[in-house]
């Protein structure tokens, strides 16, 4: 298979592998007194220490989660939680309009049962959200801000936000800003110190890590209502027996991913460009959405250079999904998929689309594994393969 899906999840590392089947094999509860539990607490501390010299933390902002789903949950309702819980009149949280449903949906849940208020930050055609738009959704009442929430770069069209930039307008207020940067990690430099946030979320198995452990870096001084409750691991914040191999398995990981990140951008952007050029020339009409990726924003690629996000006009995402698997490549069509609808992707819509210039749209995402022989084999069968979309999507509307 040509798998184009990095985005999704990326092939584990055999460090990795080694790494974790190495750790596993030794027993010991890092919170344990015994030499066993001291061995095991020295596996997670050296992890700790690793991860957080690659993102320019310090060891006792890294605290250790499930992944990013739970660290996006943890910043969002646990620093909202502590902020509305030291002055009530705190309730609003403002977050970008495309985040992942990691964010969105916790911020939903807020609104709904703990009265929370929001301001859906609006974005460009790119899928980027301004410094200015940010400072005037603040300057409403700042009073009543608790927590913003801006995603580093886009999973599904690849935008990358001027983190800077819009961590220093929330601490000009001086509120907490959170940021995922579950995407950004190995494609773009990434310093949490400079970043000037307050809390970011990674997470291991988009970067060759174990799937189920990520963590959450943050700052000493900002307080954050755990979402459970048990033996006070993690400064309190997170509570739970800590996964000793995925931890490990983690750190070498995220050294991997810092490591080769340079050199690895470098080669992804060209093979994207590459994707992007032979389908153009082979399917004129297909559309490249988000940044076109020839400026800087924070002095890092405008976005991801592993990303592809492209629209055939007149198919629909989920013909073009399954003809190529059929055709051995794995891609995604980048839209949330529940109980079997497809629905057209809230971040196409959020950057100004309607619903159907949404829908033929596919998300191809580079990674570690990636060659120049895997765009040759989309470039083998693009035009097929959206020709037979085409014609399925005109038989369709002509059956309804
Ligand atoms: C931007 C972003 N945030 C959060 C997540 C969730 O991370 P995890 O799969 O580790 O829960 C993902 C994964 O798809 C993502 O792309």
């Amino acid at each position: 298979m040509t798998y184009l899906d990095h985005a999704a999840t990326t092939p584990v590392l055999p460090e990795v592998v080694a790494a974790v089947s190495e750790a596993m094999s030794q027993t010991g509860n890092a919170s344990s007194l015994h030499s066993s539990g001291r061995a095991a607490r020295r596996r997670v501390e050296e992890s700790r220490e690793s991860i957080a010299e690659a993102l320019g933390a310090r060891p006792s902002e890294v605290l250790f989660t499930s992944g990013g789903t739970e660290s996006d949950n943890l910043a969002v309702a646990g620093i909202f939680r502590a902020r509305r819980s030291a002055d009530p009149a705190r309730r609003r949280i403002i977050a970008a309009a495309l985040e992942h449903h990691a964010v969105l949906d916790v911020v939903d849940f807020l609104v709904a049962s703990e009265g929370a208020l929001v301001t859906w930050l609006e974005v460009d055609d790119f899928g980027r959200v301004h410094a200015d738009t940010l400072a005037a959704a603040i300057a409403e009442n700042p009073a009543d801000v608790a927590v913003v929430t801006v995603m580093w770069a886009n999973n599904e069209v690849g935008t990358v936000n001027p983190i800077r930039e819009l961590a220093a307008v929330a601490k000009g207020y001086d509120i907490p800003f959170h940021t995922d940067a579950v995407q950004a990690l190995g494609q773009l430099p990434l310093d949490f110190g400079l970043s000037g946030a307050d809390a970011l979320t990674v997470t291991g198995h988009k970067v060759g890590g174990p799937t189920g452990n990520g963590l959450l870096l943050l700052r000493r001084d900002v307080a954050a209502v755990p979402l459970m409750l048990g033996g006070g691991q993690e400064r309190g914040v997170r509570s739970g027996t800590l996964d000793v191999a995925g931890i490990v398995g983690l750190a070498v990981a995220v050294q991997d991913a810092v490591d080769h990140r340079a050199e690895r951008a470098v080669a992804l952007a060209g093979l994207r460009d590459d994707l992007v050029a032979a389908v153009t020339a082979l399917v004129p009409d297909v559309v490249l959405s988000g940044d076109p990726g020839q400026s800087l924003v924070d002095g890092a690629p405008s976005r991801l250079p592993g990303n592809a996000h492209l629209r055939f006009p007149g198919c629909e995402g989920d013909s073009l999904l399954m003809l190529l698997d059929a055709n051995g490549i794995e891609c995604s069509t980048g839209s949330a998929c529940t109980a079997g609808v497809a629905r057209p992707s809230h971040v196409l819509l959020a950057m100004g689309l309607d619903e159907q210039t949404a829908r033929g749209a596919l998300r191809f995402s580079f990674g570690h594994t990636s060659t120049p022989v895997d765009v040759l084999a989309v470039a083998e069968v693009i035009p097929a393969v959206v020709d037979r979309a085409r014609r399925a999507a005109l038989a369709g509307s002509r059956r309804r």
